[in-house]
This record gives C-alpha cells, structure tokens and sequence, in this order.
C-alpha cells in the first residue's frame, strides 16, 4: 500500500545540500534476510554470546565461521530491495551524501550506492586478529586452515558486541551526521551504539526522519517517524 508521502518531505530532500543516512536489518528484510531481533530474528534463534563475541570465537571458532558461512550463503543468495536501489538514486541528487549502515550484507554497494560507511564491517572480508591482515571471505576460503603465516587467525571482518567500530569509518559517519541538514533512518532499532547516536546528538542540525513499520528507540529523538516499510517511501522519495 503506497504511503501518501507528504511533498513536504520530498521538498526537504530537494533543498538539502548534505544529508546522512542510518540504516540496520530492515532495509535488507525486504530482499529476504532477517533482522536481528525481530520474529525469526538471528538473536532469537542463535546465541550471541556464542557466535558474536571474541569469547565465542576464541572458544569455537569452527563454530563461528560455520554459522558466518551459512548467513555469507544466504546474503549471496538475494538482491537488494527497492529501498536499497532507492537510496542509492537519490545519492545522484544530492552534493553531499553519506549511508552509514550497519549491515554486513553488502546490498547498499551491490544497489550501487558510493559514499557507504559500513559501521559494523563486512561478511565479504576475513581478516587476521594479529597482523590485520585482509583477505576476502568467498567460496575459496578454507575452514581447515584458519592460522595465517604470522601466527595469527583468520576471523569474519565483523564488530563483535564489546568490540569498537572501526575509528576511521565511525569518525567519518560523525561528520557527516554534524554536517547533515536531513537525516533518514531507516530499518533500525535504534539500541545498538554508538551507531544509534548518529540519529541523536550527533546530527545537531538535521531534520530526522525516521521510517520503521514499528517504534524505536529513536522515535522520541525523531522530527518525523513514518510508520512503514522501507520500500514503500524511498522509491517514491526517489522519484
Ligand atoms: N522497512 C523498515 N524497517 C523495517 C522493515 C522494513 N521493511 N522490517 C523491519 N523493520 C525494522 C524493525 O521494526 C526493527 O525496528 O527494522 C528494525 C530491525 O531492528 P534490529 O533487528 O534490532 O536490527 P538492527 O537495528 O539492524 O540491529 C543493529 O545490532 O545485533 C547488532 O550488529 C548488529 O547491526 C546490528 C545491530
């Protein structure tokens, strides 16, 4: 059902010279991947503590780069949605726009969206817990032989609960919510941080618009909340 999007909204975006974009799961439920902790969400069905975390790997880490594998299959196996393709045109549009997402599934790239932060890292690289050490995780990439030549381990590419965001990336997703004059964010719930603050006291001078079919954590925080699915605003934002 096509959500009567007030031109009101339409008209913010056309006037924003800088604009900054949060988004989490729910951008990629739409091309068929679970969120995290919605119905059927991975934290629902899968143990955190245990595939998610430092502990978890250094405990098991067969365990961790199977269930990696399995989500790394799934990722590959969808297209990114309508929204996903929408934002990636309404970047065309706008001089200064920056996506910072917290999925790891690539599709803001594949959509073909350019100026991408991706706040919690990326399914489609390992790296080494010693030397840092890059490599890509594909179909090539050999459970039986997790050592790498330093003496390190080859681990997903991932920010693991307790862990910190990369500085560079989470640095420059500060900036460009400061400098934001419209924020979308979209497909989150809005409880993880420091992702979520981009929402809150770092964008000091933008219009916040969130778009959710649920309420977060960063309604209150919200000049506007649009009780809908992502694809049914942004393609139309977009157009
Ligand atoms: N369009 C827009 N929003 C949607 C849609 C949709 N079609 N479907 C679901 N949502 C919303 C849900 O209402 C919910 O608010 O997406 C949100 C998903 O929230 P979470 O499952 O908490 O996922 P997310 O916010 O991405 O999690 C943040 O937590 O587990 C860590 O590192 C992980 O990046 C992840 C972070």
């Amino acid at each position: 059902m096509p959500v009567t999007e007030p031109d009101d909204l339409r008209a913010r975006l056309d006037a924003a010279r800088s604009v900054c974009v949060l988004t989490g799961s729910g951008i990629s439920a739409e091309s068929g991947l679970p969120t995290f902790r919605g119905v059927g969400g991975l934290w629902r069905t899968h143990r955190v503590e245990e595939l998610a975390s430092p502990r978890g790997f250094a405990r098991d880490p067969r365990l961790v780069w199977t269930w990696y594998g399995e989500r790394r299959r799934a990722h590959m196996s969808v297209q990114p949605s309508p929204a996903h393709v929408a934002l990636a045109e309404i970047e065309r549009r706008v001089p200064d726009f920056t996506l910072a997402t917290q999925n790891v599934d690539s599709l803001h790239i594949l959509a073909g969206s350019r100026n991408v932060l991706e706040l919690h890292g990326k399914m489609r690289e390992a790296k080494c817990t010693r030397c840092d050490a890059r490599r890509p995780f594909d179909d090539a990439f050999d459970l039986d032989a997790l050592e790498h030549d330093c003496g390190g381990m080859w681990r997903p590419d991932i920010v693991w609960f307790g862990e910190s965001l990369p500085p560079a990336v989470l640095e420059a997703a500060f900036d460009a919510a400061r400098r934001a004059e419209l924020m979308l964010v979209v497909g989150t719930s809005g409880i993880v941080q420091p992702a979520a603050s981009l929402a809150t006291k770092r964008c000091t001078r933008a219009y916040v618009v969130e778009i959710n079919p649920e309420e977060t954590a960063l309604t209150p925080h919200a000049d506007r909340s649009i009780r809908a699915r992502a694809s049914d605003v942004l393609p139309q934002l977009a157009r």
